[in-house]
């Protein structure tokens, strides 16, 4: 299995993560947090929200955990009207960040009960989420504290079910440090979770004017964020379709130049050669297409292997795949949850009937709630690949060795850039294959997942993204405007 109780929770594993607590905290967080009453979710605005109700599903068991409240335009517009900048000095505005990534660190019980019952992470996934919100908060304070040039105004924030703390911290704290006023909308499927997180966000101090939360869909809530002339820049994480109608509509509707920060899907790649360690390839194979139930942008969709050691590595993903626990998030044992929603578990499942011929190895999963047995599809390159499949399918492709030009030429040519993964213990290889790869994120001898803020900023090129990445010195600046306000000299 990739994680067991005692790997999540040693000692020296929370450590490495940040956490100022012992195994002991944790476990006895996660304990009391197992039947913690839920929070209902809903805009929180300056004026009174109005919209419909939406019934929340646990995407494990198929019950109604909760309700959210899901914006009107209506609602949209007077957020609009009570929107205002935060016109604190940054060293104020860090400090209220900084407070909040306490605050995230003091709940994070019932942050990974929303994750698991929510989004379906797994706890091993709830802890590297909350973490990475943490990190997101403090790296931005500290990266804008010492900043003295002006925000760009109101900011439309857009972000996906896939990160639903992380991500959607990420967009807001970055935004909100440069000063500006922030409009936010989570994803449908995420509302609850980031209803608490605003909570929290309210709670440290940051002005209701200057953070309000839009619950709500797309279409209505999303399409009428990125269509008012009041806004000054939006900041989108989520599928290529979507960030095409944003920049439409942005086209359309605002101010020539208004900045549009995209982070989009990926078709991403991992290649091993014959020289690769076989126990580490497998073991960052199956992180990389499995962890999170295959719902990362940055997963490993096609594999390819040199076709010398290609069937024993085969063979020997298959023995891990075995290993893998598929099931409720909420067991410290499980590896696998499930895929987000009913939607999701259907489009899947209907492209592995199709490929069903292609199928070398598939695992069982739960018949209750969304799951997706994990499975691994031989292919003849990533040409077969019609589209991103967001769950846990690996598709698996062998090349010889004096293809492997070509293999990186196929790669770059299907136009997305966001991770690839490179075993190999020939030295000139890496150089070579870093330097030819297009993307945005290259793993050498390690899995391909899990970006840290901060020291491995993330972010794609080409159909994966705009830029600049997130988690790194170029993000903070595109919330600020581009003049200089330094003044004397
Ligand atoms: P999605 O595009 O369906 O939804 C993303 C957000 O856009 C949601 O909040 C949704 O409500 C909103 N939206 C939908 N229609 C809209 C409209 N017309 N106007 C404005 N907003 C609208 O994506 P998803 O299914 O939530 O996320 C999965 C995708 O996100 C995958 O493709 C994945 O690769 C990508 N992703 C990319 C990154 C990255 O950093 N590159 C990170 C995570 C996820
Ligand atoms: N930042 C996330 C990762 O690297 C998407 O997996």
């Amino acid at each position: 299995a990739l994680k067991k109780p005692a790997d999540i929770f040693g000692e020296g594993r929370l450590a490495a993560k940040g956490w100022d607590t012992t195994a002991d905290d944790v476990l006895a967080a996660i304990e009391k947090a197992r039947d913690v009453p839920l929070p209902d979710g809903k805009p929180l605005t300056v004026s009174e929200p109005t919209g419909t109700t939406r019934a929340v599903t646990n995407p494990a068991t198929g019950e109604t955990i909760g309700t959210v409240l899901e914006a009107d335009e209506a609602t949209v517009a007077r957020a609009f009207d009570d929107a205002a900048t935060w016109d604190a000095p940054a060293s104020e505005r860090a400090a209220v960040l900084r407070k909040a990534a306490d605050l995230y660190e003091a709940n994070y019980g019932v942050l990974f009960a929303l994750l698991a019952r929510e989004a379906g992470k797994t706890i091993a996934d709830a802890i590297g989420e909350v973490r990475e919100a943490v990190d997101f908060l403090r790296y931005y304070a500290r990266e804008g504290e010492n900043t003295v040039r002006a925000p760009r105004g109101i900011i439309a924030a857009i972000s996906p079910w896939n990160f639903p703390l992380a991500i959607f911290t990420g967009q807001i704290s970055a935004a909100l440090m440069a000063g500006n006023g922030v409009l936010c909308k989570p994803a449908e499927q995420t509302q609850m979770i980031a209803h608490k997180a605003v909570e929290l966000l309210h709670e440290a101090g940051v002005p209701n004017s200057a953070l309000q939360l839009l619950t709500g869909d797309g279409p209505t809530v999303g399409a009428a964020l990125t269509a008012d002339k009041r806004v000054s820049g939006a900041v989108f994480t989520g599928s290529i379709d979507t960030a095409k109608l944003i920049e439409k509509s942005i086209a359309e509707n605002l101010a020539p130049g208004t900045p549009l920060i995209a982070e989009t899907g990926g078709l991403n790649a991992m290649i091993v050669d014959s020289t690769a360690l076989p126990e580490q390839a497998v073991r960052d194979i199956v992180a990389s297409a499995f962890q999170s139930a295959g719902q990362r942008c940055s997963a490993l969709r096609c594999l390819y292997i040199q076709e010398d050691t290609a069937e024993h590595l085969i063979a020997m993903i298959k023995g891990a795949m075995d290993e893998l626990a598929v099931g409720d998030p909420w067991l410290f044992s499980t590896d696998v949850g499930p895929v987000i929603d009913a939607e999701a578990r259907d489009g899947i499942a209907a492209y592995l009937k199709e490929k069903s011929g292609r199928i070398i190895h598939q695992l069982k999963a739960p018949e209750i709630g969304t799951f997706i047995a994990p499975t691994m599809l031989r292919v003849n390159g990533i040409d077969d690949l019609e589209r991103e499949i967001f769950g846990p399918v690996l598709h698996v492709a062998t090349y010889k060795a004096r293809d492997l030009e070509k293999v990186v030429e196929k790669v770059n040519a299907r136009g997305y850039g966001l991770t690839f993964g490179l075993h190999t213990r020939i030295d000139d290889r890496v150089q070579d294959v870093s330097e030819s790869i297009h993307v945005g994120n290259i793993y050498v001898n390690r899995n391909q997942i899990g970006a840290v803020v901060g020291s491995q900023p993330f972010g794609g090129e080409g159909l994966s993204g705009t830029g600049p990445k997130a988690g790194g010195p170029d993000y903070l600046p595109r919330f600020l405007t581009p003049e200089s306000g330094q003044s004397g000299g």
